[in-house]
């Protein structure tokens, strides 16, 4: 297996080979066993400072994020659109390079925008990480999701596995990351939604399409459910959420109905009651916290081997 990225930046799944993503995944294996351990720190990058830098609202990522930094004992700025000097005109080239004047070594940024994190790759000199950017890619996501799928089933890679990625397709960074990695690593993918919510183009990408949930939950081992992005829609695409959730919600009756276990995952946050019950959700059926829990140490893996460090305990 190759023991460096071939990249300098993780701008999204597009651009990283399946020796990329196995390395990842290794490495998040060897950092899972670092939190699980009484004292749960490694000195790795304790000569690195990291910027977050959200434009965008987080839970997960941001606190993921920066406790992956803190776990690697690198030095941690936070630093949010909100109460910045991006609302009195700042541009994001400026804001960035006056963070990186303040020597710092990598940027892990949300924006709003598709392609931001590409941008700012091409224009500032500092290892970028792309935590979330407009409905383009969600590379960190991805990662977690695939990792979390292979320690459920406890396989080293997807071949033979059927994911099925339910929901709003048109308008999510998460359903492209992952239809890149899990291809990557051998799955079967199929996406599911109301025909308004399915890019036109999306059968280009190699995946099957349903526009029927109980036919989709009968094809596949697991079920990927995504929440609708109602901030990113500017007009309407059903007719109503209840309408959504009786076609495209799943429930325990549905799920017990299908005649085998599926797994349930979601990538927060969770709408309960519109895209997945709290019967489901909380169920062991669920793998949802899992993730969460997960995406710690993938976020540890890809800023210890995008740092370019050789030795992984310091
Ligand atoms: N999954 C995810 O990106 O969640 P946040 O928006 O809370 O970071």
């Amino acid at each position: 297996m190759e023991k460096k990225l071939s990249v300098d930046h993780l701008l999204g799944i597009k651009y990283l080979t399946k020796g990329d993503i196995e390395l990842i995944l290794s490495t998040a294996d060897y950092f899972k066993k670092v939190l699980q351990q009484p004292i749960r720190k490694v000195p790795s990058l304790q000569d690195t400072t990291i910027a977050n830098v959200f434009f965008e609202n987080s839970t997960r990522t941001r606190l993921s994020f920066e406790l992956a930094e803190k776990r690697l004992s690198a030095d941690v700025v936070n630093f949010s659109a909100s109460s910045s000097s991006v609302s009195k005109g700042e541009t994001l080239i400026d804001t960035v390079n006056n963070i990186l004047a303040m020597k710092v070594d990598m940027v892990v940024m949300r924006h709003p925008n598709p392609g931001a994190s590409m941008f700012l790759a091409k224009h500032v000199k500092s290892k970028i990480i792309n935590a979330g950017d407009g409905a383009h890619e969600h590379p960190t996501q991805a990662l977690l999701d695939a990792y979390s799928i292979t320690r459920k089933f406890d396989v080293p890679h997807l071949k033979g596995k059927k994911v099925v990625i339910v929901g709003d397709i048109l308008h999510s960074r998460v359903a492209i990351s992952n239809i890149y990695c899990l291809h990557r690593l051998g799955a079967e993918v199929m996406v599911c939604g109301p025909t308004t919510l399915i890019p036109k183009h999306i059968s280009a990408l190699n995946v099957k399409v349903e526009h029927n949930l109980r036919k989709a939950l009968e094809w596949c081992d697991v079920a990927n459910m995504l929440r609708i992005q109602l901030e990113r829609q500017d007009i309407k695409y059903f007719p109503s959420l209840r309408e959504y959730t009786m076609m495209y919600g799943v429930n325990k009756q549905l799920l017990d109905s299908l005649g085998k276990e599926i797994t349930i995952m979601h990538p927060g946050p969770i709408n309960r009651g519109v895209e997945i019950t709290s019967d489901v959700a909380d169920s062991g059926q669920s793998i949802i916290l899992q993730q969460v829990e997960n995406g710690v140490a993938i976020r540890m893996a890809v800023l210890y081997l995008l740092s370019g460090k050789s030795t992984i305990g310091g």
